[in-house]
Formats: C-alpha cells, sequence, structure tokens
C-alpha cells in the first residue's frame, strides 16, 4: 500500500506495488492517448521544489498531476526561494506541506529527501537526493522495461558510465536485483558502483564488472547508459580524465541483439549519438514519456484515489 506513504528510497516501494503501478500507468497511457480528461485529483495541490536543475522529471510531475485533474506550484530554482536566504530544509518542508497536499523535491545533497519526509506533513517523493536515490526514475525505467519484454526478470541488463555519482543506476540496481537479473556493471575505474549500494544487495552472485562493453554487447537484453555526471566532481582532472568514456553510435548498436533495448534517463551528452535515434532499439525518448503515467500512478496511488 502507497496510500499517504513518502517515496525516498526505491526500497520503500513493495515489489507488489511496483506492479500495481505498472497496472494502472498502463490504464492511464490508455486514456490520455484517447483524449480522455480525468479529475481523480480535483482540488488537490503539488508542491515541486527544485533546488537542482531538472527539465523531464519536474514538467512529468507537474504533467501527472495536471492530467489528473489537480494542480501545482513551484519553486524551480533555489535561488527564487528563501533556501538562497539560508532558510533550512525543515523549515521549508514544514511551509510548502502545509500548502498542499503532497510534495516532489529535488536537492542536491543526499539524504535531502529523507529529511525532508521526517519534517514534512504530507507525502514527500523523491525526485533526486545528489547522487543518492531516484526512486520513480527507477519504476518509469522498469515500466519501460517490462512494456517492452512483458517481464522485469530473467533478463541480461548492462549499467554503463556514472555509476558512482549517477543515482538512477542507484535506485535501479536495487530494484532489478530482487529479480533473477543478470546485471553488467561497466565504467571508467574512478565511476564504479559504490560499496555501500552494492553492499545492500542481495543477489550479489548476479552482478558482474565488466571492463570491456565489447564483452557484452551481444548479449545484452537492456543497455542503459547514463550521462558522466559533471557537477558532482571534486576534482575537474578527474572529469577529464572520463570526458567521452562511452559512446554509442550505429556501429555499436548493429552489434547488439535485433531484440535488446537502449534506455537512458536523459538528459544525454555526448554517450548517444543522435544517430542512434532511428534505430528501433533507441527507447529513451519513450522511456521518457513513460514518466508522465508513471508519475500519474504514483500520485493517486498515495493519494489514495486509487
Ligand atoms: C537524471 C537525474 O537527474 O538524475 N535525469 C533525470 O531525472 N531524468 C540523470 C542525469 O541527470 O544524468
Amino acid at each position: 500500500m502507497l496510500k499517504g506513504k513518502s517515496l525516498v528510497n526505491i526500497d520503500d516501494v513493495a515489489t507488489d506495488d511496483i506492479f500495481e503501478i505498472f497496472k494502472l500507468a498502463s490504464e492511464y497511457k490508455k486514456k490520455v492517448s484517447k483524449g480522455e480528461v480525468l479529475s481523480e485529483l480535483n482540488g488537490k495541490i503539488m508542491a515541486t521544489l527544485f533546488f537542482e536543475p531538472s527539465t523531464r522529471t519536474r514538467l512529468s510531475f507537474e504533467s501527472a498531476m495536471h492530467r489528473l485533474g489537480g494542480s501545482v506550484i513551484t519553486v524551480s530554482e533555489a535561488k527564487s526561494s528563501s533556501a538562497s536566504k539560508g532558510e533550512t530544509i525543515a523549515d521549508t518542508i514544514r511551509m510548502a506541506s502545509s500548502y498542499s497536499d503532497i510534495v516532489v523535491m529535488r536537492h542536491p545533497m543526499e539524504g535531502a529527501a529523507r529529511l525532508a519526509s521526517e519534517f514534512s506533513s504530507v507525502p514527500v517523493l523523491n525526485g533526486g537526493d545528489g547522487s543518492g536515490q531516484h526512486p520513480t526514475q527507477t519504476i518509469l525505467d522498469l515500466f519501460t522495461i517490462w512494456e517492452k519484454f512483458g517481464r522485469i526478470e530473467g533478463l541480461n541488463v548492462s549499467l554503463v558510465g556514472d555509476l558512482k555519482y549517477g543515482r538512477t543506476v542507484h535506485s535501479l540496481i536495487k530494484a532489478l536485483s530482487r529479480f533473477e537479473n543478470a546485471i553488467n556493471l561497466i565504467s571508467p575505474e574512478i565511476l564504479q558502483m559504490p560499496e555501500h549500494v552494492l553492499s545492500g544487495i542481495k543477489n550479489q552472485q548476479n552482478i558482474r564488472k565488466i571492463s570491456n562493453l565489447e564483452d557484452v554487447l551481444n548479449r545484452s537484453d537492456v543497455f542503459y547508459v547514463t550521462r558522466i555526471q559533471k557537477e558532482r566532481f571534486v576534482d575537474m582532472n578527474d572529469y577529464a580524465k572520463v570526458i567521452g568514456s562511452y559512446s554509442f553510435d550505429l556501429a555499436t548498436v548493429s552489434r547488439m541483439k535485433e531484440s535488446a533495448i537502449i534506455m537512458h534517463p536523459l538528459p544525454r551528452v555526448d554517450e548517444i549519438n543522435p544517430e542512434v535515434d532511428s534505430d528501433k532499439r533507441a527507447l529513451y525518448f519513450t522511456q521518457a514519456s513513460n514518466g508522465v503515467f508513471v508519475r500519474m500512478a504514483i500520485i493517486s496511488m498515495i493519494l489514495g484515489v486509487r
């Protein structure tokens, strides 16, 4: 049951609830594509507090709320809120939660969403906390895999790129490893998946560090490519060493299985050449548009109307 709950870490969501979200997201996807106008969240208000840049996450949450007939109040820039005057997260969230029925927050500090959920009088959805977690992104990632393969188990999944700072992969690996999936980790040496993420995972035997992408290119079902998180580097000399580490072009993609899919949470920088976009294996734009339907499902379950 998600009703009334905050969603800070992917571990907060039971597997049964993940499948409930999939069902409801599919239903909403059909309804929206038929042009149905929904009103189940009439009178409800969502506050979106984004203290870090965002395009897809904020817009898809806001679109989801509007599609359900609710409304949105927003802070889209740290400098336009009282955080820039030194207000604490605790005080900001106390106020925002008294103005709304549900809060979505993105913040550069790992742990910020957990802290916010402790001071909030309404459910808090973590829209990304530093290098921590991004649970709703993970649910929409899983939904995209489920739509394509009809399952989220028995797959060979390669996570590629910045596995150290990328929060989407920190949540995703936890969710994928609840099921029997072979997971390959492919990253530059200095951007490996942190031990604190790996140590919390049960099926460790299904996870392998791979040094060469070529080794899994014709074997993986899912390639989940990520951006090098430039903004999180402490030393820009380190960033210079890893720029352009992975670059998927049509030549790379032609060596993949016909049935494979390429995902990316976006924004991409240079990891995937735009020439790949028209290949049928490129699923990142579908993935991004699924964000609205999955978030509609999550919001309406948390607010208890479904
Ligand atoms: C990601 C994020 O913010 O963690 N973007 C997103 O939410 N879709 C990935 C990224 O910024 O690289």
